[in-house]
């Protein structure tokens, strides 16, 4: 199987790492702006009726128990995607309560959806393991269908702390035919030394509130980490206010101030607020 990724003409091996409720459309167009290689949706459900909007041409996450509404909605998207990816992750309580994600361990099924997402496309496909028990064979499952496995090795139960166990990701490394991503603590200081190690790597927390990060790996001068640049993209796409507060309050977290005016922030109640905040804040710098 010649690697589909080669198609893809990728400008570099750094991507931005699905994350729920932080990756919406205008965060992910600044991060690719920036430079990252590919962005990620967060985790999707082909259910969900809602419409996708898709222009930074992302890999587009999903997640389910079964193959229902799987290849309608990927027929429905295939052309605007980079490539597709399969939760076997999250280890959130709805995960828990509906059983996708980390708690999805019925390998016949897995394998059943990998291959209804193969047939579906003829882009990337990926799957997105933890460190668990499942994980080797998953990746048996992955070498026949997928064009690479992404490994965050933390366990269910450490969620999003504690030591990623990079020994367990260089085991998955050493035993697979296909190209492997990393995540787990990726930042701007040490990605070099795990792209020695891996094909690919994501950057998760350390891009919230600081798309830049993939202008310094990148080379990008041009890029500027601008709140109002976040705003126009977020005016643009209609993204619900509570979104935009997000965000706002992790682009100033760190600037000099800002401490002063988060309560403000905190009580702002519509989009000019919030913006006339943020750039007194920026004017002061
Ligand atoms: C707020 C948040 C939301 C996340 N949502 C997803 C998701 O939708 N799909 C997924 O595969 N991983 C998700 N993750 C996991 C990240 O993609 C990544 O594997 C993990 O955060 C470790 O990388 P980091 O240390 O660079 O953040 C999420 C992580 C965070 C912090």
């Amino acid at each position: 199987m010649a690697n589909r990724f080669e198609k893809l003409n990728l400008k570099n091996r750094v991507f931005l790492a699905p994350m729920e409720e932080v990756n919406d459309i205008a965060f992910r167009l600044l991060c690719k702006e920036a430079g990252a290689g590919l962005t990620w949706t967060p985790l999707t459900s082909p259910l969900d009726p809602r419409k996708q909007n898709l222009e930074d041409k992302p890999i587009l996450q999903i997640f389910a128990t079964s193959k229902r509404g799987i290849k309608k909605f990927m027929k429905k998207y295939d052309s605007k995607v980079s490539g597709w990816d399969f939760n076997l992750g999250c280890p959130a309580a709805t995960a828990r309560q509906q059983g996708y994600g980390s708690y999805f361990k019925n390998i016949k099924l897995i394998e059943e959806i990998l291959k209804e997402m193969r047939s579906s496309t003829k882009k990337p496909l990926i799957v997105k393991i933890r460190k668990s028990d499942i994980s080797f064979k998953v990746l048996e499952i992955a070498e026949k269908y997928c064009d690479a496995i992404a490994i965050h090795p933390r366990t269910r139960e450490q969620g999003y702390s504690g030591e990623p166990d990079l020994d367990f990701a260089l085991e998955i490394k050493k035993s697979s035919s296909i190209p492997v991503i990393y995540s787990g603590n990726v930042g701007e200081k040490n990605y070099k030394s795990f792209l020695e190690k891996f094909d690919f790597v994501m950057i998760g927390r350390a891009a919230i509130g600081h798309p830049e990060i993939f202008s310094k790996i990148s080379g990008n001068k041009k890029f500027k980490r601008k709140f109002e640049n976040y705003l126009d993209l977020a005016k643009k796409y209609g993204l619900p206010f509570r979104q935009i507060k997000f965000h706002a309050m992790q682009f100033t977290k760190g600037v000099r101030g800002s401490r002063k005016i988060r309560n403000e922030m905190i009580k702002a109640k519509e989009v000019e607020e919030l913006e006339k905040v943020v750039q007194s804040l920026f004017k002061s710098e």
